[in-house]
């Protein structure tokens, strides 16, 4: 057996020893969205520092928790806090949490992520579906001899972000009064920022967006034929877009002043997933 499939199964006991909780939907919370956590009923939170081989994030706004219970009578597991190929992780590390969740028998994975705006039509504070990517961050998550037990050599990308649950979360949003826009992510190493010239070329290669996580986790859940949900909140303009510096700080605010409504949305979409 690969020494990671043995790695993610002793994690995954560790959790099944916490909990007889099996969860169906996963939800990975990106900077400045943990807060989301709290709407898990009957919760049950494991510090990833207890789960065996579980990496530890190093960045300020990731708490490193994952919280099991309930969200409208719906099964989850939310991950508070993600690593990143940028603080040094390998893609094993990077991808362990999401091969842990598709042990534990998730079949749907939302994944929230802060970005940078290339689209102009977004404003700060947007909300995005993501339609699909593009991988630029110089790696990817699949990389190493397969693991044959959770999915093939090679596989589909082609509807990587699930058309029918982008379109369940579009129809909510407008439910709630307001526009959930379509986008492109894509995603580069970090950590510094892009420069201008570096966004001027993603927006003619057709991104709306840009990040630096996100895909390693979809490419592994889509090995283990997982559907996704992306959702990214556009925290900040991309370099050159306005005539201003990008500064984490802000990144982090404007996650949390839009809380009330990526909270709103996640919560009423949960049981319709
Ligand atoms: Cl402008 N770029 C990247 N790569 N990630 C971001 C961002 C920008 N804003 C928030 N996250």
């Amino acid at each position: 057996m690969s020494d990671i499939l043995a790695q993610a199964q002793t994690a995954a006991t560790y959790i099944r020893s916490k909990t007889t909780l099996q969860p169906q939907l996963a939800i990975i919370l990106g900077s400045g969205l943990g807060s989301f956590a709290a709407q898990v009923a009957d919760a049950v939170t494991i510090p990833y520092a207890e789960i065996p081989n579980f990496p530890q994030s190093t960045v300020a706004g990731h708490s490193g928790k994952l919280v099991l219970g309930t969200i409208g009578g719906v099964s989850v597991a939310v991950m508070q806090g993600r690593v990143h190929a940028y603080e040094g992780y390998t893609m094993a590390q990077v991808t362990f949490p999401t091969r842990v969740l598709g042990l534990l028998g998730v079949k749907k994975l939302i994944v929230t992520n802060a970005a940078g705006g290339i689209n102009t039509r977004y404003g700060q504070g947007a909300i995005v579906a993501l339609s699909d990517h593009i991988n630029l961050s110089g790696t990817n998550a699949a990389l190493g001899p397969n693991i044959d037990a959770l999915g093939p050599r090679f596989f589909d990308m082609s509807a990587a972000y699930s058309p029918a649950l982008r379109k369940l979360a579009i129809h909510e949003a407008a439910k709630q009064g307001w526009t959930l826009n379509e986008g492109v992510y894509l995603a580069v190493l970090g950590p510094s920022y892009e420069t201008p010239a570096e966004i001027r070329a993603f927006r003619t290669l057709g991104a709306d967006l840009v990040g630096m996580s996100t895909v390693h986790e979809v490419i592994i859940a889509r090995h283990m034929s997982i559907e996704v949900l992306g959702l990214s909140v556009v925290t900040n303009m991309a370099a050159g877009v306005l005539d201003q510096p990008i500064n984490h700080e802000e990144v982090m605010e404007i996650g949390k002043r839009i809380e009330g409504q990526f909270t709103a949305l996640l919560t009423a979409l949960v049981p319709q997933i």
